[in-house]
């Protein structure tokens, strides 16, 4: 395979093309942004840590029936891909109140769900990526009903082989964003499951092992990283 063209730059990843029209490469950057590129940074490391963590949780998942556009990885930071057409939205799963769900509704960080809450948000930058709900899925025509259908269950289903994975490095699986993508006709998983992605909290003392300490400044985020890499026993 050749790796051709750059398909696109993104804030934390470049797309190539390659001589197979069904395979792209994604290259993880070390660049970060929070706040839909308010605030921009650096993390070192951190397209290592991505590219690696998110394969390791592909094929985690692959092994449990769910499809992903994951094929093999080159390099620590390089990785190739099916080439999707990506769903233009930001599926996000919560399982403890955080972040923008607290402060919209008004829920203490932290407070227990009582069942674990799924949201779609439309991927447009110019428009922050507003909340939408099934109708305006419809509508707005970003997906069908039964790719609606779909990816709801297969984000339910994603929760729950998550949640049981990170228990088992001591780590909460507080809550976390998906992309999904269409591949010959069929919905798979994309993007990326990455500290820059996902909550992780110590499941003891709640510490925060993700990208919430750079957005927050709360010093320690290379650290934090390098941390779920140990955790999930890729260092
Ligand atoms: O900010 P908010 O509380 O809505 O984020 C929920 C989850 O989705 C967090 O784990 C966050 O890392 C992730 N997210 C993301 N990309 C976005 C928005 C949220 O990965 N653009």
């Amino acid at each position: 395979m050749e790796i051709k063209e750059q398909l696109y730059e993104g804030k934390a990843k470049k797309v190539f093309a390659t001589d197979d029209p069904d395979l792209c490469v994604v290259s993880y950057k070390d660049d970060a942004t929070a706040f839909n590129g308010k605030k921009k940074g650096t993390i070192v490391g951190k397209g290592v840590v991505n590219n690696r963590m998110s394969n390791f949780m592909f094929k985690m998942l692959e092994e449990n029936g769910i499809h992903t556009h994951y094929v093999e990885e080159l390099n620590d930071r390089d990785t190739v891909v099916k080439k999707v057409e990506i769903v233009p939205l930001e599926v996000i799963v919560r399982n403890r109140a955080a972040g923008s769900f607290s402060k919209k509704y008004g829920v203490p960080e932290g407070s227990d769900l009582a069942s674990p809450i799924l949201e779609f948000d439309y991927k447009s930058d110019p428009l922050d990526d507003p909340l939408v709900n099934n109708y305006h899925i419809l509508a707005l025509g970003l997906a069908t009903q039964e790719e609606i259908d779909t990816i709801a269950s297969m984000a339910l289903k994603i929760d729950q082989l998550m949640i049981d994975f990170f228990k088992k490095c001591n780590v909460e699986l507080v809550d976390f964003k998906l992309e999904f993508g269409r591949f010959h006709g069929e919905i798979v998983l994309a993007d990326e499951i990455s500290p820059d992605t996902c909550r992780f909290w110590d499941l003891d003392t709640h510490e925060k092992l993700d990208k919430d300490r750079f957005r927050r400044d709360m010093g320690g985020v290379e650290e934090a990283y390098a941390e779920m890499m140990k955790r999930i026993g890729l260092a």
